[in-house]
């Protein structure tokens, strides 16, 4: 009643509506505040990797995973291998020394993960004679020789994957959906084979069925088809190292802000991005391309600059990169172990 009234005597007064809008925009701007200060509050709590002590078996999976992944990465990167992973080795030992002091499932998908990572990552540090002190080679096989929990898996290599081109073909198998996904790798090594914009086109119009929040179609893919534009690009991101170069090609995934109405879908650039990146990734790999994503955790100053430097507008999110190509006749791939199912679906349940 009140509202109505207070609505017909501000429409009466254009002055006095003006004024009305705003105070109204104004006190909405400063709701973002709120808004801002959730997000860094939550980063603040949740993701800080500070103490060992108190962790949980998820928080010294992220760790595990964290580490062991350059093991496994370093494995398959291309060219001369140098000596690599030395000090990701011995987070590795620490954070499973961790996880066995504390009684922590043995059949966990991450642990054996780990164990299997560091184990091939000795064999290839033998194989191909890397450690030239042999520091490193000793303190990984004193590690793994140590007696391990009763239950503890046998120790067997079965990182990284070789795959050849008949193991990735999608198209010629007709393969289902399930194989796509099993088939889809990060790829660190690519053919030196330009790739067809006609290819990139479908997979965009593949990309483009993804859902997206009321179907406001935020995304854009950028393409750094040459060398100069490519390299450029990937000087600002620092995952790429050691194989960027080899790719023939690199997409960069951006959701334009400005299709969002305010902070209350500020995550929402990246949950469309990000399925729509998916869908990208597997529209490649059915035709035959392969691909990595590239992470955009890059500090202001960088995406300020990338943002500048390649004319982006403001309002477009960098999402990640993505290096595409062809798959060489065989590649190495990390296994990158999945978490078992149960680890992953949970009933809900009213606590509160
Ligand atoms: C958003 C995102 C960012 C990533 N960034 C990088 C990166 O910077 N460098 C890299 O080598 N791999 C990167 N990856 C690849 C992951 O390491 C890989 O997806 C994961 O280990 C699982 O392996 P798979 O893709 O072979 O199944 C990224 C993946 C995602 C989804």
């Amino acid at each position: 009643m009140i509202k109505r009234w207070l609505k017909g005597r501000l429409a009466a007064n254009e002055r006095l509506f003006e004024h009305y809008w705003h105070v109204k925009l104004k006190l909405r701007s400063a709701r973002k505040l709120v808004y801002h200060w959730y997000d860094i509050s939550r980063v603040g709590r949740h993701m800080f990797w500070g103490r060992m002590q108190g962790q949980t078996p998820t928080q010294l999976q992220a760790r595990l995973l964290f580490y062991y992944h350059k093991l496994e990465k370093g494995m398959c990167m291309p060219g001369a291998k140098r000596m690599f992973g030395a000090e990701a080795a011995d987070h590795v030992m620490r954070l499973l020394t961790a996880w066995e002091a504390k009684g922590f499932a043995t059949d966990d998908a991450i642990y054996r993960g780990a164990l299997d990572s560091l184990l091939a990552y000795r064999d290839c540090l033998v194989a191909l004679k890397l450690d030239q002190q042999g520091a490193v080679t000793q303190r990984v096989t004193r590690f793994l020789a140590a007696p391990r929990l009763p239950d503890a898996p046998d120790l067997t290599a079965t990182t990284p994957l070789r795959l050849s081109l008949s193991d990735i073909d999608f198209a010629r198998h007709r393969q289902s959906l399930d194989e796509l996904y099993r088939i889809r790798r990060s790829f660190r090594d690519f053919a030196p084979r330009p790739v067809e914009r006609t290819v990139i086109d479908e997979a965009v119009r593949i990309a483009q069925l993804s859902p997206s929040a009321c179907n406001r179609q935020p995304c854009r893919v950028h393409l750094a088809e040459d060398p100069a534009t490519r390299d450029r690009l990937l000087a600002y991101q620092n995952g790429n190292r050691g194989f960027g170069d080899t790719a023939p090609l690199v997409l960069m995934v951006t959701a334009d802000m400005r299709g969002f109405f305010d902070a209350s879908e500020r995550n929402q650039p990246y949950v469309d991005g990000g399925l729509f990146a998916m869908s990208l990734l597997l529209g490649l790999q059915a035709q035959g391309l392969v691909s990595c994503c590239l992470n955009w955790c890059v500090a202001p100053a960088s995406d300020k600059a990338v943002h500048r430097h390649f004319g982006l507008d403001d309002a477009e999110a960098i999402v990640m990169l993505i290096a595409v190509g062809y798959p060489k006749p065989e590649t190495l791939v990390p296994l990158s172990h999945r978490k078992h199912v149960h680890d992953v679906v949970r009933r809900l349940e009213t606590v509160a």
